[in-house]
């Protein structure tokens, strides 16, 4: 199976020229035995369908419902109306910044699935939970809340929560146990992501089985995201 490579954007770029930049960048260094996912902010996804061949399209939430009265909200259905591929759910910036808990996160990746999008579903610990020996507790518990009643294939992204925008990207035999750890559990691909960059992603490969890369900051850098790309293909 191809290894998939996804680029969340978060809330950046802030221009849609910026944002039309580095669609076209992204698409030129997609290609090869990849599969390439643009996450952008929402207001791009239809600049992103226009734009984008080769890589995939993903939002990074969607609503727990597919329509209503919900001031602010975008739901899974206008997603998949859009010709949107693929949804991330329970990233931990919304986790942390907006208080989803596992039942809303499970919620949501019941309704993405139902209309039939891709899940993303991240999991992963916080320093203070790893900190404290709890790490295998936390992701037992997200991915037991947030995949009830859940029987269809879905990603898991293992992104320790420490690690994302710290520049310490976790160390690739820890990650390693726990990619180990939620394979025992659930059987989809795991993609790991956290602070990967050019050169911690060679020794990704290296040392862990991870089916691909959850890529936050480097994506939004045209010559570090082919470079990661480039690394992958070899
Ligand atoms: P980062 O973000 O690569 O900037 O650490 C990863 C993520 O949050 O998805």
């Amino acid at each position: 199976m191809k290894r998939l490579v996804v680029a969340n954007w978060k809330m950046n770029p802030v221009s849609s020229q910026e944002a039309d930049r580095l669609f076209v960048e992204t698409e030129r260094s997609a290609g090869g035995n990849i599969e390439v996912v643009v996450c952008p902010p929402f207001v791009f996804l239809e600049k992103a369908k226009m734009i984008l061949e080769e890589v995939k399209v993903g939002a990074q939430n969607c609503s727990f419902i597919n329509e209503g009265s919900l001031t602010g909200e975008i739901s899974p259905r206008m997603l998949k109306n859009l010709g949107v591929d693929y949804v991330i759910i329970g990233h931990s910036e919304r986790r942390n910044n907006f208080n989803e808990n596992d039942k809303v996160i499970n919620e949501k990746v019941k309704i993405a699935l139902e209309n039939k999008l891709s899940v993303i579903l991240c999991v992963g610990e916080s320093e203070e939970e790893r900190n404290s020996g709890n790490t295998n507790d936390v992701i037992k518990r997200q991915l037991k809340e947030g995949l009830e009643g859940v029987k269809e294939e879905i990603i898991i992204a293992y992104e320790p929560v420490w690690a994302i925008g710290s520049g310490k990207a976790c160390d690739p035999d820890e990650a390693e146990k726990t990619r180990l750890m939620i394979e025992e559990m659930i059987n989809s691909r795991i993609i790991y992501g956290g602070s990967v960059d050019p050169l911690n992603v060679i020794e990704y490969v290296k040392k862990t089985s991870f089916s691909g890369f959850l890529v936050g900051g480097a994506s939004l850098d045209s010559e570090k995201f082919g470079s990661i790309l480039r690394s992958l293909r070899i």
